[in-house]
């Protein structure tokens, strides 16, 4: 099987936080799993390096957008690169390839004459010398009066058309702004509903809950039209007469890229990209849930219209995750950066705490105090007790070498079959459950040797003693097969004390005899103190934060 994994583009314009990780993290999974089970991966990203955000920021520094875009997309990529991520691209839009790749798309998309011009009204900034994005746009809603932004009225719910709120202000610099005509092009989605239906009909039963619920409801209220080009000063430029001054629509040129990475991918390996965009591949696309219809409308629209290209199959798009019970805000600066938390966190014991907390079917809550119980506790307690507990006993007491002993027929079974519905669960996108089943085995495996008592039957009764400390460390071998999708760095600990070769995705057998390295401990307990600590940490400033 050929698979294909993209992972959203994160925006250049600040750090990663808990909530782009947790959504994101399920890409890595998969990747990894593939791979183990022999097949071929391409799995794709990068920064998202355009769009109003950077552009503002940029003016609040006082640096050209390129600066800030820079800053954020090498701190995202380390870290990524800190949490283990195996991207196989991880890429930029801001990069010359993929201007140059969706240049040429966006061309094919007149050419198809789906790009229609269209003449609009919109609200125009004379101090910032811009047209604004809708949620730069304050002022009162025409409708109940209270104080509204954007495109909604968070007071009475009603939809907005910047253009009608009263007493406008831009929220860039307060002033006053305009009513101005522009020209801009419109894709014409609401001529390709019948096919984005079809599209969904085919394809939905692989998605999340949440983007079926999402894309049936927009395609109840019929797609419309969309504006698919920007007066903005920062972007990829409009390759089409009387557009030059323009930019694509950032959302547009972002999807393009999991097609653009692909291709700058191929071109630096010297392979084709063809054969993970064509019939028989599998795709993956990974994301939170506010990137719903961009994965399940736009980017399947686009693929259409350009033809031959192979549609987005499994959707898992993440719900939200809270930080002590609320909402994150990066504004408010509610929320734990991912930079300080690797700081002070192995990468591990966060990837742990974002699976068995994954928001897949509703939000789900970050805590320091479950994040610092469930490190001490499964990881440390569980997992890293009977790796340790046993590796130590080998040592002691066999010179390091691994007893003789045989494998349980039983055991095989419970193996095998752990292998194939872990497996089952990731290819689903049930990664929480999927983790869990492992552990199960790890909590059966710490009673067994609980049970065996080892540490009397060695003078007791020897055969039984190695017998138990073969069987422990058969499963501790297996472990650094079934784990090393969830937890790579404490697996590949393991695969180096007990002297394995490469992961595969199957019951592996470790022969008596083998002379295993010290055990390293694979998990060191965080003091009780550091939720207190924490707690205080993100609560300071009155608004939580970054120290
Ligand atoms: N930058 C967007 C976000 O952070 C995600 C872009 S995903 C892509 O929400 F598909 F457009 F690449
Ligand atoms: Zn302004």
């Amino acid at each position: 099987m050929t698979v294909f994994i993209g992972g959203a583009w994160p925006y250049a314009n600040g750090s990663l936080h808990l909530g782009h990780l947790v959504a994101l993290l399920p890409g890595d999974l998969l990747a990894r799993y593939f791979r183990l089970k022999g097949e071929e991966v391409l799995y794709v990203s990068g920064s998202d390096c355009h769009g109003t955000p950077i552009v503002l920021r940029s003016k609040a520094e006082g640096v050209s957008p390129a600066v800030i875009a820079d800053r954020y997309h090498q701190e995202i990529a380390a870290c990524f690169e800190q949490l283990g991520f195996t991207y196989d691209l991880y890429s930029r839009t801001d990069c010359a390839f993929h201007r140059h790749a969706v240049q040429k798309l966006f061309i094919k998309l007149q050419e198809r004459d789906k790009l229609k011009p269209r003449r609009v009204a919109q609200v125009y900034c004379n101090d910032c010398a811009q047209f604004l994005a809708d949620r730069y746009v304050e002022g009162n809603c025409p409708y109940c009066g209270e104080l509204a932004r954007g495109d909604q009225c968070e007071h009475c719910s009603a939809l907005l058309d910047p253009l009608e709120i009263i007493n406008k202000r831009c929220k860039v610099c307060g002033s006053s702004p305009v009513v101005k005509e522009t020209e801009h092009l419109y894709f014409t989605l609401a001529g390709l509903q019948p096919e984005i239906e079809e599209y969904f009909q085919q394809y939905s039963r692989h998605w999340r809950e949440n983007a079926v619920k999402l894309t049936e409801r927009y395609l109840q209220e019929g797609l419309q039209d969309r504006a698919v080009t920007r007066d903005l000063p920062w972007g990829i430029t409009v390759p089409l007469a009387g557009f030059e001054s323009k930019r694509i629509y950032v959302w547009v040129e972002a999807v393009l890229g999991y097609l653009t990475a692909s291709m700058e991918w191929a071109q630096q390996r010297g392979q084709s990209w063809k054969r993970f965009w064509g019939d028989g591949v599998r795709s993956y696309f990974v994301h939170g849930k506010d990137n719903i219809p961009f994965h399940t409308i736009i980017l399947p629209a686009l693929l259409k219209v350009l033809g031959g290209f192979h549609l987005p199959d499994r959707i898992l798009s993440s719900e939200y995750l809270n930080i002590e019970g609320k909402k994150i805000s990066t504004s408010r600066n509610w929320a734990i950066w991912l930079p300080d938390m690797l700081a002070d966190y192995p990468a591990d014991s966060i990837r742990y705490f974002m699976i068995a907390n994954s928001p897949e079917k509703r939000d789900c809550n970050f805590s320091w105090e479950e994040f610092i119980n469930s490190h001490n506790g499964e990881l440390l307690g569980a997992y890293g007790n009977f790796v340790h507990r046993t590796l130590v006993f080998v040592e002691k007491y066999y010179q390091g070498e691994i007893p003789g002993g045989i494998v349980p027929k039983q055991l095989a079974k419970k193996l095998e079959d752990l292998y194939k519905t872990t497996g089952e669960k990731i290819e689903k996108g049930e990664f929480k459950s999927a983790l869990e089943g492992v552990f199960t085995l790890i909590r059966w495996a710490n009673k067994f040797f609980d049970q065996e008592q080892p540490w009397l039957t060695r003078l007791s009764n020897p055969g039984n003693c190695a017998q138990a400390i073969f069987v422990c460390t058969q499963i501790i071998a297996n472990l650094a097969h079934l784990l090393e999708p969830f937890l790579p760095f404490s697996t590949e600990k393991i695969r180096l004390c007990l002297r394995m070769n490469d992961p595969f995705w199957d019951l592996t057998v470790i022969p008596a005899g083998i002379k295993i390295q010290t055990p390293e401990i694979l998990f060191p307990r965080i003091d009780q103190k550091r939720i207190a600590e924490e707690r205080e940490r993100l609560n300071k400033k009155g608004n939580g934060g970054r120290c």
